[in-house]
């Protein structure tokens, strides 16, 4: 089976191309599609169709308000369809991809709102002398030609969180997705067309991340950057990007605190060790390293590994699995390595720890120490450390103790301790009572470190890809 052949999206159509590159089903390895490889002349074409959409076809954010709704409803309409689309492409379970393309839905109906509350303030300069004759407000104006680059671990949901706010605040964008997982994205320019937006305000163009990555980040046309993926790519963005705009969402190794005064510890398990699971552990906010207090370190271990023995692993497919492959082979043995490796050093496998092909059961370690790359680095695979403390000041220093800072959960009864945490760890986001992969769509999403710079959520990237402009007028 080949699949169906799809072009480059440029201007509002499918443009075609002699080279392509084939789309793989992550559980069987089958091709389920081929996508043709965008040249530099196709880049540009991409860039000048963006152009000209914002130069030309100017919308009203009711307009925009309305293409998204309809889009909103174009995906409730085609759950079953898209959820399988991101099941064959990206190794996700049924039940994970189904719920991407809820919050998907989410994510368009709330960037609609954002598009009716674009607005600015008046600015009372007549609080300094020399001003009463005039009168100061701002505006906000679309940036103009947004590139978004997105990963392969959410292939919609992601990408939907830098097309809708970018649409939603009167952009264009030029859409480079993930190599491993395009075909999701495709259907939304598909659902975007239908639904009426312009010709030109979405164009997407393929190919290796590296090739096609250079063009876009050589073309001066383009007033914006947004990235999700590695913190090497994203400084490469960075660096090369002078004085334009970035938004950067680059990953983690998300720790969760599980103190003493837990209020439900079968929870707490199930959160940390079900989340670390969720995705097939390649999610940027996976819990990856739970510190657990001693008192409670050795039942919360012997929980963890009932619980992981009950989750079914394999087939993406079907309706019971809950854990699935990873995205590559590749990934899966770079893994199996780093595991070998902290065995090598100490750590203990108390579930799972076996490969095959890309599936990685589902593993928990114990005695690890900081160094270990399961620790220190972004596994992004699902795997879990759990790691024992005596006070929460110890705790709270390991946790930080990262070069990452996206999110960190915390389990805990006392509110003081909750509030004076949340103020203590250096993280974009802190969850008490829930884990670190908590996320709700509209809430404001990013980190600091070297986990980014930026916030995602539809009314937070409206801001960012929105220019507030000064009017002064002389009365
Ligand atoms: C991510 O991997 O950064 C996205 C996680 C999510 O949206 O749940």
């Amino acid at each position: 089976m080949t699949g169906k052949i799809y072009g480059n999206f440029i201007g509002g159509k499918w443009w075609e191309a002699n080279e392509t590159f084939p789309v793989y089903h992550k559980f069987t390895n089958e091709v389920i599609a081929r996508v043709a490889k965008a040249s530099r002349e196709e880049v540009g074409a991409a860039v000048e169709h963006a152009v000209s959409a914002v130069r030309t076809k100017a919308l009203a954010p009711y307009e925009r308000y309305e293409i998204l709704m309809k889009s909103a409803e174009w995906f409730r309409r085609q759950k079953e369809e898209i959820a399988s689309t991101i099941v064959q492409e990206c190794g996700k379970v049924l039940k994970d991809a189904r719920q991407e393309v809820d919050r998907c839905i989410q994510t368009f109906i709330a960037s609609a709102e954002e598009a009716k509350r674009i607005g600015g303030s008046e600015i009372p300069i007549q609080g300094q002398p020399g001003n009463n004759s005039k009168l100061a407000f701002t505006i906000r104006v679309p940036v103009g030609v947004i590139c978004a680059i997105t990963p392969f671990n959410f292939p919609l949901n992601l990408v939907a969180h830098k097309v809708a706010p970018a649409i939603a605040a009167g952009n264009a964008v030029v859409l480079k997705p993930a190599g491993y997982t395009p075909l999701s994205s495709f259907r939304m320019a598909e659902i975007l067309a239908e639904a009426g937006l312009p010709d030109g305000y979405l164009n997407i163009v393929n190919g290796s991340g590296q090739e096609i990555g250079k063009y876009l980040l050589e073309d001066k046309r383009i007033n914006m950057y947004t990235f999700t993926g590695s913190p090497s790519v994203g400084k490469q963005i960075k660096n090369s990007t002078g004085i334009r705009k970035v938004t950067l969402e680059l990953g983690n190794n998300s720790p969760n605190i599980v103190h003493k005064d837990a209020p439900d510890l079968e929870k707490a398990v199930r959160l940390c060790v079900s989340r670390g699971f969720t995705n097939n552990g390649q999610a940027c906010i996976s819990v990856q390293r739970i510190y657990v207090h001693r008192d409670i370190y050795d039942e919360f271990v012997a929980k963890a590994v009932t619980f992981a023995g009950g989750l079914a692993v394999g087939d993406p497919e079907q309706e019971e699995t809950d854990v699935g492959p990873m995205i590559a082979e590749k990934e899966a043995a770079r893994v199996e390595e780093w595991i070998t490796e902290a065995v090598s050093q100490g750590a203990r496998v108390v579930f799972g720890g076996k490969r095959t092909g890309a599936l990685l059961q589902p593993t928990i370690l114990t005695d690890v120490t900081p160094e270990m790359k399961v620790v220190c680095q972004e596994v992004f695979a699902p795997l879990v450390s759990i790691v024992p403390y005596d006070s929460i000041d110890e705790a709270i220093e390991a946790a930080n103790d990262s070069d990452f800072g996206l999110q960190a959960g915390l389990f805990t009864s006392n509110l003081q301790l909750a509030l004076s945490a949340a103020k203590r760890l250096e993280f974009g986001g802190v969850i008490i009572n829930d884990s670190s992969s908590f996320r709700a769509d509209i809430m404001p999403y990013g980190g600091v470190k070297d986990s980014g710079i930026g916030r995602e959520g539809p009314s937070y990237a409206v801001q960012e890809m929105t220019e507030e402009r000064i009017v002064v007028i002389e009365l």
